[in-house]
């Protein structure tokens, strides 16, 4: 997993819990790399995996949620980094829609060792989009994050439904991105 996902976690953790509860996660989760990043290195995904956890333990927020707010956390700094992104689409379920066959492409050529996930677009009118997300790291909480910290970016809000699937090819989770209220996105 690339290094700025960490690096990203970290800053998240010192934003939300201060920086020693960063110093203490990684203290309690005697980790490999030691807990030195650098955004463009690469790390064992499992480090990821323990840093939740201890801070799991520490705070008594369940792993779910904190993964979650990591993912909203990490789309605003994403929007920060990487504006054009975001700037050539005009409504949420486009981006969400390029996130295969752009975003996660272009990002892949920018650091070819980057282990990413696929998305597949299932269904999509004017107020639902359904995505099938499939990753070896089951990440899909970061993912519900990564969502909703977009809808805000386009302005809008929406309900996320994950559907847990066990399928041949493995582990999938289904996305059911309904737009609340009655702001529906054009097709
Ligand atoms: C500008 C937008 C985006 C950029 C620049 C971006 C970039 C990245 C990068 C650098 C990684 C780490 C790859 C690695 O560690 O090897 C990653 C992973 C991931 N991305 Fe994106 N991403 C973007 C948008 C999104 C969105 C909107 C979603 C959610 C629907 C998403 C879902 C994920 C997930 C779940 C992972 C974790 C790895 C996995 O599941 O296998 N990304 N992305």
């Amino acid at each position: 997993m690339k290094g700025i996902v960490f690096t990203e976690f970290l800053g998240f953790v010192a934003q939300r819990y201060g920086e020693d509860a960063v110093d203490d996660i990684i203290e309690a989760s005697a980790l490999p790399s030691g807990g030195a990043y650098t955004s463009v290195g690469t790390y064992n995904h499992a480090e990821l995996v323990t840093l939740c956890d201890a801070l799991a333990q520490q705070t008594g927020v369940a792993v779910p949620v904190l993964v979650q707010a990591f993912g909203f956390h990490l789309s605003g700094s994403f929007a920060r980094g990487y504006p054009a992104f975001f700037a050539r689409c005009s409504h949420l379920f486009d981006f969400l829609e390029s996130i295969e066959a752009h975003i996660h492409k272009e990002v892949q050529k920018l650091y070819p060792d980057a282990e990413l996930p696929t998305f597949t677009v299932l269904e999509r009118t004017a107020s639902r989009l359904v995505l099938d997300y499939r990753s070896p790291r089951q990440m899909g909480d970061l993912a519900v994050g990564l969502i909703k910290g977009s809808a805000q970016h386009f302005g809008i809000q929406v309900r996320v439904d994950p559907q847990a699937h066990d399928t041949a090819d493995g582990p999938m989770v289904r996305f059911v991105i309904d737009v609340a209220g009655d702001t529906s996105i054009p097709v």
